[in-house]
């Protein structure tokens, strides 16, 4: 499979990545559920060793992940593994720092944590999490993160970001050399709002909820989703969700099998050559080894028919 270029690393991954939310098992922040429900520590250590054996080679984490739970987990498997994958991990601003437009002194104490869960000396990409999307990057001070960088603790950084428009102003202002953000068959923006801007400054782009929070399955052609009480999407917005089922139903009309449907939706995502990594939130061995089924195919060859997606709005209508 055709690897991807880091421009701030100058190192390449595998198209697919891996995304490490699911893993962190149940937890909230401020009285409301921020996981994917109780995940099962040993089977979680499994899959990522699974997944970097297989050749799984780059994986994004947080600090609010269960307050670094999946940056320990994730530690312990590179650790037993000995091999040099790529980690990216966030760290979130304190409302100080956003109000200050600066980086409280205790910054690096920060990113020192995590290099001491993830048992590494160099975190490889450090985003700044969610940040409000009017920040004005280029009048921030973040003396500390280019002295991190200086010093080898880090190797490059950038945002994920909340909105689009926060996720443009990152680009705009040259705010590191990477950006996250949504990008799936029903979040397709970025395709004319993002991608032209991070090809032309040299960004790299990690596509997050490429399967739509898991609302792409098959499944959900038959079945309306339960979630439990500490699965975050619980708290989802229900117009959001019948949108995308009806979406789903559409995309299956419009010819995919629904057993094509979740390889489908991550070609679709892989396919642009502006993403560099599409990261997957796998949460069971079985979803990983169905991933790696795909992942054997010679996807990045493939020509890939769009037309799936004929009269499927280019994202939630309330969100355009
Ligand atoms: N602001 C941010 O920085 C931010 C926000 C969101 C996500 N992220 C990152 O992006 C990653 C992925 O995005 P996402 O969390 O929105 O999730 P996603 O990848 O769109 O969806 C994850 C869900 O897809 C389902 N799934 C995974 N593999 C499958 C398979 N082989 N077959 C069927 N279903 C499968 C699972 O659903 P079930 O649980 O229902 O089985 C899983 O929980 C996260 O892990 C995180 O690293 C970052």
């Amino acid at each position: 499979m055709k690897k991807r270029y880091w421009y701030g690393l100058q190192k390449e991954t595998n198209p697919i990545g891996f995304g490490c939310w699911q893993i962190a098992g149940s937890h909230s922040i401020g009285g409301l559920p921020n996981g994917w429900g109780e995940v099962d520590t040993k089977e979680a250590l499994h899959i990522l060793i699974t997944a970097i054996n297989s050749g799984i080679d780059f994986f994004d984490t947080a600090q609010g992940y269960n307050s670094g739970k999946s940056e320990q987990l994730l530690g312990e498997a590179i650790k037993q593994t000995k091999k040099d994958v790529i980690v990216c991990t966030k760290i979130v601003l304190t409302d100080d720092e956003i109000k200050k437009q600066t980086l409280d002194l205790n910054f690096s104490n920060r990113v020192e944590e995590s290099l001491k869960r993830l048992e590494k000396d160099r975190l490889d990409i450090l985003l700044i999490h969610n940040p409000p999307d009017n920040i004005r990057w280029t009048e921030f001070d973040y003396t500390q993160i280019q002295e991190l960088q200086k010093s080898g603790k880090i190797g490059t950084f950038g945002v994920s970001a909340r909105g689009l428009n926060g996720a443009k102003n990152v680009v705009e202002a040259k705010f590191g050399t990477v950006l996250e953000w949504v990008f799936n068959v029903f979040e397709r923006r970025p395709v004319s709002n993002l991608f032209p801007l991070i090809e032309q400054n040299k960004f790299n782009f990690i596509a997050r909820s490429p399967l739509s929070r898991g609302l792409i399955n098959p499944k959900y052609l038959t079945n309306t989703p339960i979630f439990n009480d500490d699965d975050f999407r619980s708290t989802l917005p229900a117009d959001w969700v019948e949108w995308t089922l009806d979406s789903l139903k559409k995309i299956h009309a419009n010819g995919v099998a629904a057993d094509d449907i979740i390889r489908q939706s991550i070609l679709y995502c892989i396919q642009n050559k502006a993403v560099t990594s599409t990261i997957i939130g796998i949460r069971t061995t079985r979803q990983l080894e169905d991933i790696l089924k795909m992942n054997t195919l010679n996807i990045h060859s493939e020509c890939l028919n769009n037309n799936f997606l004929d009269g499927v709005p280019e994202c939630f209508p309330k969100w355009a």
